[in-house]
């Protein structure tokens, strides 16, 4: 539906018009009904005063209205096309065509900063990235560099070792340097994966079984400590779309996090289950846990507030669940223990869209 466009000058002017002839009208009426001899002069000097009053009201009009009409119109022409350096020149006005001059200056200004407010932010966004980019390069070649002579070091060292007789003093050393020698495989094996991420590799598959695998392998690891893994399966839960591998990775991840944080003996415990439409695995300890301060930086590349950790950890985790269209929760209290839990979509947002 199109109505009809009258212009704004037309319609300013009619109302003038209508009362303009009412006058006339009247005036010939009366003048008629007098029988005045001299109406034709004054009916002449009538519509002659009618036009003008018609002429300098719609002068007027012009002034005060179309002007700033046509510049403001110009200006959004120019804005439309990307320039925001402009502003109206009848912002001074003190009148309503004044306020409107001086909302569209503001809103300009507005307009402006917000946009080198946006600008600023892409620059440092893009040069983190740059950098980052930069640094995940160098970090996966250091990493190369170090894997092939930290393998010859450790072969030279495992024969040295073999060579000591056992009541040599050196023997004690040379459990250091191995000891040395796995942590900085593990921190470069770690950056690997940190910095060459793959994508995962979805398939439906049942999540206790890989939350089952972790576990189990999480325990190997604290035979020797009075630690507790417990596992609370959900047998009823629907098959969910992951990445074994990587979920498995979180988990034990997730898992020696757990063990880490109890000092003496303690509880690990893991339970599956869902959670707001969500698959969920919560691995909750009775460590030392977190504090607010220390909470927000987590999962930050390389924090740690471990002697021998990489801090690599939990920002793999993060990135893989994130991957999968899922998110890490943490609730922690210092000194009662901390709860990580892992919620993943039943159905990753790429595979629904596929089925369609
Ligand atoms: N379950 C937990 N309890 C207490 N602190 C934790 C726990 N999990 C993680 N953290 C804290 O988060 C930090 C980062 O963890 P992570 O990324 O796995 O690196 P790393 O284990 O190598 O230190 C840890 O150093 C620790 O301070
Ligand atoms: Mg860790």
């Amino acid at each position: 539906m199109s109505s009809v466009r009258v212009n704004w000058q037309l319609k300013a002017i009619l109302p003038v018009g209508f009362v303009l002839l009412a006058g006339l009208l009247l005036f010939i009426l009366a003048t008629v009904s007098l029988r005045d001899p001299d109406r034709h002069a004054v009916l002449i000097v009538a519509g002659a005063g009618a036009v003008a009053i018609c002429a300098v009201s719609m002068l007027m009009l012009a002034f005060l209205v179309q002007r700033p009409m046509v510049e403001l119109q110009e200006k959004i022409g120019l804005v439309s096309d990307g320039n925001l350096d402009v502003r109206v020149s009848f912002s001074r006005r003190n009148d309503e065509i004044g306020d409107l001059g001086r909302k569209f200056n503001y809103m300009m200004q507005q307009l402006r900063e917000s946009r080198e407010e946006i600008d600023r932010l892409h620059r440092t966004q893009m040069s983190r990235a740059e950098h980052l980019a930069t640094l995940g390069e160098m970090a996966t070649g250091l990493a190369h560099e170090i894997r092939n002579p930290l393998a010859g070091i450790a072969g030279v060292i495992e024969i040295v070792g073999r060579d000591l007789p056992s009541t040599s003093p050196a023997r004690a050393v040379i459990k250091d340097v191995r000891l040395e020698i796995a942590q900085i495989n593990r921190i470069v094996t770690d950056l690997l994966e940190t910095a060459r991420p793959h994508p995962p590799q979805i398939r439906l598959s049942n999540l206790n079984t890989t939350v089952e695998h972790a576990v189990m392998l999480a325990r190997q690891q604290v035979l020797s400590k009075p630690i507790k893994i417990e596992l609370h399966k959900a047998p009823d839960l629907p098959e969910v779309e992951h990445d074994s591998d990587q979920i498995h990775q979180v988990l034990l991840n997730l898992l020696l996090n757990a063990v880490q944080a109890v000092t003496g003996a303690g509880t690990v415990n893991v339970e599956i289950g869902s959670q707001d439409g969500f698959a969920s695995v919560a691995v909750s300890d009775t460590g030392r846990g977190i504090s607010s301060e220390h909470l927000s930086n987590i999962f930050r590349p390389f924090y740690t507030t471990k002697g021998n950790g990489t801090g690599l950890g939990l920002s793999l985790a993060r990135r893989i669940v994130e991957e999968h269209h899922g998110r890490i929760e943490v609730n922690s209290v210092v000194a009662k223990g901390s709860k990580f839990t892992v919620l993943l979509p039943f159905q990753t947002p790429s595979s629904q869209t596929a089925a369609f």
